[in-house]
């Protein structure tokens, strides 16, 4: 008898809680997802907004362009939600001005040297958008594009596990700022009842050609706007890192950071020694701690005023530290915020700049039949 009210009871509970999942554009396990307009691109393409909510407050707004990270609230110590990105109130801003705040970076983060590579022999030159080198994809990069929604739902209830969810894609066609391969890229954001985002990657192509993924989120988790981020204290799980040269190249060597304004090992605030690194502030990559391929520890973040902390857990080998060196306050953001030189820092976790001409680093070749996957996770707490 008892097993029998028990098994009812599991019926009645698969169907409230199957009623919970997959539903679009509305609430279910307490997760919430919208959908809305945020404007048009001067050739007449719509870019729509995402919100991901969960039950405690935190909220993301994404946009199909450059599938930007416009805002994201998370609670300080007393539960106060605060934006912790930087970004701009329209779209306008962020096609004419943004220093690709909260975007997708690709098809190749960060830098290769002179805008060439060399792959199985065919030398292939790309676009050069920073003095004699290619940035972030080039002129027209990932950050830069309209990106599909393939998915916008919010799931869980008792079946599963809580999520608000926006899968986004993109193909980036052979040829596209020099790159060899059609290449077909989904990014999912996913927002969980945890207080975490996730950002998973993947990317398949038709030729041979290299990849690199990342968002390029500027934090500052006092508050966007809210002052400089000196005073976050810092640890990244990184015992080296990839000097480089004055356009910023790495030269190939892998350095210990010990001993050197390099070294947030131990939690150290962002500015305690940021006057003795020669470039104007931080800007290089780390190479982390534990095997590429496998989710491990980034870089954990604190801020003292709100109590928030951000750890960041990631698959990727390298997480580029850069603290806004080019912020000069010609910038006015959300809010009428105007954005000082080190008023956010971003942690661009990837493969190795310049990997391409590097083979000493991890490889960033793709081939057809291969599946480009990456993941990086953030998580709020306080403390
Ligand atoms: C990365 C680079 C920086 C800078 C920013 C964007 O972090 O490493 O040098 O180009 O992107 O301004």
């Amino acid at each position: 008898m008892k097993t029998q009210i028990l098994l009812i009871l599991a019926v009645v509970i698969v169907c409230v809680s199957g009623c919970a999942v997959g539903k679009s554009g509305k609430e279910a396990g307490k997760m919430s997802v919208k959908v809305e307009p945020f404007g048009k691109t001067p050739d007449g393409q719509v870019v729509q907004m995402v919100t991901l909510a969960n039950r405690s407050g935190v909220e993301a707004k994404i946009i199909t362009y450059g599938g930007i990270i416009v805002s994201l609230k998370v609670p300080d110590r007393n539960g106060k939600l605060d934006d912790v990105v930087l970004g701009f109130d329209n779209l306008e801003d962020y096609i004419t001005k943004s220093p690709y705040f909260g975007a997708i970076t690709g098809r190749y983060a960060n830098r290769i040297a002179g805008g060439k590579f060399t792959l199985d022999g065919t030398e292939y030159t790309l676009a050069r958008n920073n003095g004699p080198n290619h940035l972030h994809g080039g002129i027209k990069g990932f950050d830069k594009v309209v990106w599909k929604i393939e998915r916008a739902k919010a799931s869980g209830g008792i079946l599963g596990a809580d999520r608000a969810e926006l899968k986004l894609s993109y193909l980036s066609k052979d040829g596209e700022e020099g790159y060899p391969g059609n290449l077909e890229c989904t990014v999912t954001y996913t927002l969980t009842a945890e207080n975490e985002l996730k950002i998973s990657y993947e990317a398949t192509t038709d030729k041979p050609t290299v990849v690199n993924l990342t968002n390029h989120s500027y934090w500052n988790l006092a508050g966007q706007g809210n002052g400089d981020i000196l005073a976050h204290e810092l640890m990244l799980n990184a015992d080296d890192y990839t000097p480089v040269d004055e356009g910023l190249i790495p030269t190939g060597e892998i350095r210990p950071v010990r001993g050197t304004p390099m070294d947030f090992t131990r939690p150290m605030t962002i500015g305690s020694r940021i006057k003795q690194v020669d470039i104007g502030g931080y800007d290089h990559n780390f190479v982390l701690n534990g095997r590429a391929g496998k989710m491990k520890l980034c870089a954990r973040i604190y801020e003292p005023t709100s109590g928030r902390v951000m750890e960041i857990h990631t698959t990727e080998p390298g997480v580029q530290f850069y603290t806004g060196n080019f912020l000069d306050g010609s910038l006015t953001g959300k809010q009428g915020r105007v954005y000082k030189k080190h008023y956010a820092f971003c942690l661009e976790t990837q493969h190795f700049p310049d990997s391409p001409n590097k083979p000493n680093f991890p490889s960033v070749v793709l081939r057809p039949g291969q599946k480009y996957r990456s993941q990086t996770v953030y998580s709020f707490s306080t403390m």
